[in-house]
């Protein structure tokens, strides 16, 4: 199966790098905290087809974005910092090159150097035609190099020039990292063994309500936590009390459940729940029945009851997609669900019996808590992008590298 999803993008092994230069993006927009790299997760990804690129005797050029500078230089937003980090990883000397891409001195700069070199050129985004995907600069980057390999799922989401453009200037090709997303990643939606069990959490329906519409349409069950359940628990006429909700779309909450059961799709809500005063460590906790819950409560975390119903229905799937906490995981106790849940999918992983792809902002945090994301299938390193997907949207920077 992985090989037939592999031959529609055309990867490393269909092209020639030995001698070439290679344009290489990558996502080194990773978590930082004073100018220090916080989580190297997606440095750490993209080093197998960097070395792979020099062994094979290329030069490399990377290219990618840090922050939201839009358009403008703002030195706090240099990629400067993490040279130093994707240098000690490497275990390399990589170069840092701020000189402007369009004046063909960096160009020049790539010239000079001899194979085996890695040069990071500084944040597409300091120029504006990045995000305009302005040919101009597409081309410019294309005059870097022989060879373009994108590597940067995680950013794939965007159609900028360096992601997108350039994909038509140079021969494209995905990298290691990418093609392991894009393998991950067809074997749970578009040819997954069934029955395939979607588990979504996080806080608002109204920014995954196309993702919650693609998902009924594929997937045999899908689980729903976090706070996004209590709009649902509501819009099903269940008291939430002071539960954080988006109590203005219960129709549209109705319409997902609506078109669910349309397409056969099994939605389990929570059957019951920690709830709170407030959300706040050390506070007084109770679990109840959702029919139980009070008009002072909080819901903060499903219930032992619903870890148990989620637990038998995950027995009998062969395919785990997982999106979003299933609680509010970032205080103690409400984290219980969310590491129980995740727990049973390492475990089901570990037995053989499930694949378990997880993705998508907060989900990786929830994983590395129950200290679990090595035990899943592929946990995936991007956040929009995965939504992106998971709501069967074309992602332009994997479309240009369609065979
Ligand atoms: C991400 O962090 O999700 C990617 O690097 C894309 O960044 P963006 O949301 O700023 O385009
Ligand atoms: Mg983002």
């Amino acid at each position: 199966m992985a090989n037939r999803v592999v031959s529609s993008f055309r990867t490393l092994d269909d092209v020639d790098i030995s001698g070439k230069t290679v344009v290489v993006r990558v996502d080194l927009n990773v978590p930082a905290k004073n100018g220090a790299v916080a989580d190297a997760t997606r440095i750490e990804r993209t080093i197998p087809t960097l070395r792979e690129l020099i062994e094979k005797g290329a030069k490399v050029v990377l290219l990618s974005h840090f922050g939201r500078p839009k358009g403008k230089v703002v030195p706090a937003m240099s990629l400067e910092p993490v040279a130093g980090t994707l240098q000690a990883m490497l275990g390399r000397p990589v170069t840092f090159v701020t000189t402007d891409w369009r004046d063909g001195r960096a160009a020049e700069a790539v010239r000079d150097t001899a194979p085996g070199t890695v040069l990071l050129m500084e944040n597409t985004r300091f120029h504006p035609g990045e995000e305009m995907n302005d040919p101009e600069l597409a081309a410019a980057f294309g005059r870097l190099g022989d060879v373009y390999v994108n590597d940067a799922f995680s950013a794939a989401h965007r159609a900028h020039a360096s992601t997108e453009g350039i994909a038509h200037v140079l021969p494209a090709v995905a990298g290691r990292a990418m093609q392991a997303e894009l393998e991950a990643l067809v074997l749970v939606l578009q040819t997954p063994d069934r029955p395939v069990f979607a588990l979504i959490g996080g806080k608002k329906i109204s920014s995954k309500l196309d993702l919650l519409g693609n998902l009924v349409a594929k997937v045999q069950v899908l689980g729903i936590g976090g706070a996004m359940a209590n709009t649902f628990l509501a819009a099903g006429g269940r008291p939430i009390g002071k539960s954080l909700a988006e109590r203005e779309i219960l129709d549209t909450a109705r319409d997902v459940m609506r078109r669910a059961n349309e397409a056969g799709c099994e939605v389990l809500l929570p059957v019951d729940a920690v709830v709170a005063a407030e959300l706040s460590a050390g506070v007084e906790t109770r679990t109840v029945p959702v029919e139980e819950v009070g008009p002072d409560d909080m819901i903060l975390d499903i219930g032992p009851a619903t870890v148990t119903l989620l637990e038998a229905r995950l027995k009998a799937a062969r395919t785990v997609v997982w999106n979003g906490p299933l609680g509010a995981f970032e205080i103690r106790p409400f984290d219980r669900g969310t590491v129980a849940v995740a727990l049973a999918v390492a475990k089901l992983t570990d037995a053989g019996t499930i694949r378990a792809v997880a993705g998508g902002g907060d989900t990786v945090a929830a994983l590395n808590h129950a200290g679990v994301a090595e035990h899943f299938s592929y946990v995936s390193a991007a956040g929009g992008a995965f939504l992106e997907w998971l709501e069967g949207r074309a992602l332009p920077g994997v479309e240009a590298l369609r065979a």
